[in-house]
């Protein structure tokens, strides 16, 4: 996956807005990214959800995925919490209130996909119907479209209770160490640092890992045969396949601001990057060791 500059960084220049130094200056940049982060083997080459996609993952495996998955998913709350408080701009503690106030159960105000009746409000929350788009403004608070309820009614398929799932103490030390990462790093004071980790993260979620969890989870469900809901994953398949777009969007606004910072972006990209990998890690480690167990 390469980052390409778009055609706005000319339209900048020939209106005047920009100089084609800076516009140089930027190429060379994204050119860097590409280099230093875009190559992370967490993007490129992610072991354990290619393993994932092949369907290959049993009842076990996948109990102890979702229990993962629902600690990163809780403690998220914490780091895009400090992200708010820490934002640079009362734009950026917007941005990050939308991911916010949607995590814990606020729809997007444009509710629900195409040919879902509005007004079916048994369904209301139900990750199938609601909207990937739109804004928390004006949107309706329901706890069930929380997305840690979406994970809990997962677990419930696999005789996983409320107990057993997304405390700091379910959690590996590889994904406890990647939450903690995620609030140093993703959640630091520190506006250049923090958004270095933002692109990073924006960038790891784009690179394709939630088609590779769906697919995993989609023959795991066949071979089983039980009612296992993936709207969790489909949902966050389906709203990174739009913020892919707005990566290089939001490079282009920050590389222009006074205070942006070429080093500490890179390290925050790359440090949190290296929390990312943490967690794939883990789980890709406790899958073969229960293969060896097992054979
Ligand atoms: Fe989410």
């Amino acid at each position: 996956m390469q980052l390409k500059v778009s055609d706005s960084i000319d339209r900048r220049v020939e209106a005047g807005e920009i100089t084609g130094d800076q516009a140089a200056a930027f190429n060379g940049f994204v050119d860097t990214c590409n280099r230093e982060l875009m190559t992370h083997p967490v993007i490129t080459d992610n072991a354990y959800c290619k393993w994932f996609a092949s369907g290959a993952a049993d009842r076990e495996d996948v109990k102890h995925f979702i229990v993962q998955f629902s600690v990163f998913s809780n403690l998220f709350l914490v780091a895009q919490l400090l992200k708010v408080i820490n934002a640079g701009s009362l734009e950026g503690m917007r941005a990050s209130k939308e991911i916010l106030a949607n995590e814990i159960g606020v729809i997007f105000n444009k509710r629900n996909l195409d040919g879902v009746d509005v007004q079916d409000t048994d369904r209301e929350g139900d990750p199938e119907i609601v909207s990937t788009e739109g804004s928390v403004d004006g949107g309706t608070f329901r706890f069930r479209a929380a997305h840690f309820e979406w994970l809990l009614r997962m677990g419930e398929v696999l005789g996983l209770g409320f107990n057993d799932m997304g405390k700091r103490r379910h959690g590996t030390p590889a994904t406890v160490f990647f939450c903690d990462e995620l609030a140093t790093i993703y959640g630091s004071d520190d506006f250049n640092i923090a958004e270095g980790a933002s692109f990073a993260v924006e960038n790891w979620a784009a690179a394709g890992f939630w088609k590779q969890l769906v697919a995993g989870l989609e023959a795991f469900r066949q071979g089983e045969g039980i009612d296992l809901p993936l709207a969790f994953f489909t949902w966050h398949d389906r709203i990174e396949d739009q913020h892919a777009g707005h990566v290089m969007d939001e490079l282009e606004e920050l590389y222009f601001t006074e205070e942006f910072d070429e080093e500490k972006f890179l390290d925050g990209g790359r440090r949190m990057l290296d929390g990312v990998q943490a967690f794939w890690t883990g789980l890709n480690e406790h899958r073969i060791a229960r293969a060896h167990q097992t054979n």
